[in-house]
Order: structure tokens, then C-alpha cells, then sequence
């Protein structure tokens, strides 16, 4: 069975992405061969902790990482997902990617489970700032506190609950889940795949050992997959 007739005979199809759908974008993951956190410890970086104890470290780390965002644009494979839920192919993405990409090409109904970086606030007041400040390492203008940071949700946080259970209520209501570029390593994300009574395919660029889950591996790179899929839909 292909993907896409897998598509075309299913009525509510969910797709979770991880960092492996933005590769392809020029945006890092995170244990791939040139990932994250192949050379920085996420517990220095990307924890409450490091927030708290060593800000300018935190500082540091995401504001290259938003740096690194300007010019980035979302390639064929979220334009291809886009389209696919404004033909009602797809219901809706799940996605733990922070860079605001499927949303930047178009798509609607996207759930963002570790938040978005560019969205800034106040850890002390949870007064909304502008990116800028934050690179600026400026102090929040409403609290005065120098506690801004970016809206992702940090190692030992909680995931918004609204959220997360929107997102839950999706991967339950699917009888297609299709999973694209995730290690499946961070809970409880990693939960998901187990949740829906539905079929579940896997697109990821090598095998990951969790691949006993799905009835479908489909080995490859997101980009061009989802442009296989797009054309194959298209005849
Ligand atoms: N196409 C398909 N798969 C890809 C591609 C690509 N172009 N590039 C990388 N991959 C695969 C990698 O092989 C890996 O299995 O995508 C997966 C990415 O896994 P991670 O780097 O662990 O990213 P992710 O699963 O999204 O991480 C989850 O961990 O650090 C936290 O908050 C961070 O949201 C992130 C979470």
C-alpha cells in the first residue's frame, strides 16, 4: 500500500513532525550526525535550570538560534503539507519544531507542543516582548526583571496543557498518523504514536529502532518524500 493511497483511503489523517522535517530548511536538529546536541550538553542550555543559573549561557544559545533563522524559508515538503490540508487530505500537524515553519507556508490547524522561539516573554511576569529585546539581553520593560527568553518549552517544563491536549484529542480522533523526522526520544511527544487506533507511518531519514511501531517505514529525506507524495497524489 503506498502512502498515498494510504491518504486517499483514510478520513482523518494526522502528521507529527520533529526537527527532521526542518533539515531541510538548513535548521539543525538535534541528535542527528550534525544535531545540537552532537557538541552542547542541553542540560547547560536548554533546561529551567540553565535559565535560572547561568542566563547569559541561555542567552547565548538562543539567541544564535534565532539568528540563524533569518532567511530561513520552509522548503517544498511544508508547502506540500499545506496543500494537503487545504484539499482536506490532512486534519491537522503536530509538530515539536519551534521555527514556526508550517505555519509560515500556509498551514492552519498546527499544534506547536514545545511552543515557538520567536514568540518572547518575561519568565518573571509573562509580559510579551519583542525578539530584538531579547537579543539585546534587555530587561523586560513591564517587570524590569532581566528574565526574557524564548517561548519554546525548556527540558523539566511542562508542555502547554490546552495544547498538548488538543493535540492528544488529533492523534486519538486519526486513523492515519504520519510521522516525519523524530527521534522519538523526548516524552511525552514519544507517547503520541501509540495513541492513535489508526495506521502509522514513519518517514525519517535512517532507521531509528523504534521502527517496530509503525505498519509503514518509509526511509528517505522529508523534502523529498513529501514531493514524491505530492506528485503520486497529483496523477
Ligand atoms: N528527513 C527525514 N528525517 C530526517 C531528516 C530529513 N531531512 N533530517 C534528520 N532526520 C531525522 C534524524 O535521523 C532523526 O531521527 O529526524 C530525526 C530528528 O530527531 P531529533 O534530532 O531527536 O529531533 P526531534 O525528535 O524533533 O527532537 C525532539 O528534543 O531537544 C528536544 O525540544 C527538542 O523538539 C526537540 C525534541
Amino acid at each position: 500500500m503506498t502512502l498515498s493511497s494510504m491518504i486517499r483511503s483514510s478520513k482523518y489523517v494526522v502528521v507529527l513532525t520533529g526537527a527532521g522535517m526542518d533539515t531541510d530548511s538548513n535548521i539543525p536538529d538535534f541528535r542527528g550526525k550534525e544535531g545540537w546536541w552532537r557538541n552542547i550538553d542541553p542540560r547547560t542550555v536548554a533546561t529551567i535550570d540553565s535559565f535560572h543559573h547561568n542566563y547569559s549561557l541561555f542567552h547565548q544559545f538562543y539567541s544564535m538560534r534565532l539568528r540563524m533563522l533569518d532567511g530561513i524559508t520552509p522548503h517544498k515538503g511544508h508547502y506540500v503539507l499545506s496543500e494537503l490540508e487545504s484539499k482536506g487530505l490532512i486534519k491537522s500537524i503536530v509538530t515539536q519544531n519551534v521555527a514556526g515553519l508550517h505555519k509560515m507556508a500556509g498551514s492552519r490547524k498546527v499544534y506547536e507542543l514545545h511552543g515557538n522561539i520567536r514568540s518572547i516573554r518575561c519568565n518573571s511576569c509573562n509580559h510579551t516582548a519583542a525578539v530584538e529585546n531579547f537579543l539585546k539581553k534587555e530587561h523586560c520593560k513591564h517587570c524590569g526583571n532581566k528574565a526574557l527568553r524564548p517561548g519554546v518549552v525548556l527540558f523539566g517544563e511542562m508542555l502547554p496543557s490546552d495544547t498538548w491536549e488538543a493535540a492528544l484529542k488529533e492523534v486519538e480522533k486519526s486513523d492515519l498518523l504520519i510521522v516525519i523526522g523524530t527521534s522519538l526520544e523526548v516524552y511525552p511527544v514519544n507517547q503520541l504514536p501509540m495513541m492513535t487506533k489508526g495506521k502509522t507511518v514513519l518517514i525519517n531519514k535512517q532507521a531509528r529502532g523504534s521502527e517496530g511501531l509503525f505498519d509503514v517505514i518509509i526511509l528517505g529525506k522529508a523534502r523529498e518524500v513529501l514531493e514524491a507524495l505530492d506528485n503520486s497524489l497529483a496523477e
